[in-house]
């Protein structure tokens, strides 16, 4: 039998006036995985783990958490998720254990439980020993942990984290990297998102790419790699004859690969850091006549090499 996914969206649309934001992303994430979402900044990340989170209503498509659908059911999703927003307010004045505790009342858990319950999540956090502390004097590392702590007050099942690593120093970094590895064994469908690949490759089991709220690529880590090592794509158009223009690319060592499709040539090259000027030169000095050239549509290798060095718009 097949297993049944955590999380699964399905042509899930997000419009912003006129902008859309998510383009039919159709996502799947199994139980237990500590998976990747990845784009850069713009890319739809945020927009797509708040309406997994119910806090927006997707304009089209649908989304299920555990069987429930997020609209439909959204009471019940409340319940199963954890939910770390990219940028939370801190109770600067509060105590840890106070924080903790009204988020557990929130919950209503007794408050016969609560105490045990805070301790427990401070515990896996690695913060019990600044329980008195009030959160203002708490390192950034120390507070996006606390906030860790918070979405695992009420023992979810899935939790959705937007951007917890970001602003955080290498240190702190590997510490929230080392928790949610933990989480992860304690059974955990954990949903990370970054506008970083090379920060998610080696934490996560499997990955999504989305660029312009749409995906790119989804499964293991290594495929990225893989399609990476695949290289650019390049589409031209000639006005000259197309059979003279496919032998010709099909002679240079840099073209691994010539498609033909609606009269344009799509053109693979084997690296994907080789300038595409290379096609127009290899094209004009064989004698064909070029009328267009591009890179393809979403700038796969762009995106790829934008994510995986972390640079953002
Ligand atoms: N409330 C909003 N109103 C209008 N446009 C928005 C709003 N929120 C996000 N956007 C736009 O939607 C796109 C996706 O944004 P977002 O989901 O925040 O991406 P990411 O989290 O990947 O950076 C961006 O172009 C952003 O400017
Ligand atoms: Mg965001």
């Amino acid at each position: 039998m097949e297993p049944q996914p955590a999380v699964q969206t399905l042509n899930l649309t997000r419009l912003y006036g006129d902008m859309v934001a998510l383009n039919n992303l159709s996502l799947t994430v199994h139980k237990a995985d500590l998976f990747g979402f990845i784009g850069s900044n713009g890319a739809g990340k945020t927009t797509t783990l708040r309406i997994l989170a119910t806090f927006l209503a997707p304009s089209g498509g649908t989304a299920q958490i555990m069987g429930h659908d997020v609209v439909r059911d959204a009471d019940a999703v409340r319940h199963i998720i954890g939910y770390m927003p990219d940028f939370f307010g801190v109770y600067k004045d509060m105590e840890v254990t106070e924080y903790l505790d009204f988020f557990g009342a929130c919950y209503k858990i007794p408050s016969a439980q609560r105490d045990k319950v805070v301790q427990d999540v401070l515990e896996l956090v690695g913060l019990t020993d600044k329980k008195g502390a009030l959160i203002g004097a708490l390192s950034r590392g120390m507070q996006q942990r606390l906030g860790l702590a918070r979405v695992l007050i009420h023992d979810p099942a899935v939790l959705l984290l937007d951007e917890p690593a970001s602003g955080l120093d290498p240190r702190a970094r590997i510490e929230v990297m080392a928790i949610l590895q933990e989480l992860q064994r304690l059974g955990k469908t954990i949903i990370i998102s970054s506008h970083i690949l090379s920060e998610l490759e080696t934490l996560c089991n499997r990955v999504a790419i989305i660029e312009k709220g749409q995906l790119i690529y989804t499964g293991p880590v290594q495929g990225v790699r893989d399609q990476m090592a695949s290289g650019r794509v390049v589409w031209v158009r000639v006005s000259s004859d197309l059979d003279h223009a496919i032998a010709l690319l099909k002679q240079h060592t840099e073209v691994s690969a010539v498609d033909a499709t609606d009269g344009r040539l799509k053109v693979t090259l084997v690296n994907h850091d080789t300038d595409h000027s290379l096609v127009a030169d290899v094209l004009v000095k064989g004698g064909a006549r070029l009328v267009e050239l591009r890179e393809d549509e979403l700038g796969l290798e762009e995106v790829f090499l934008r994510v995986t060095k972390g640079e953002t718009q």
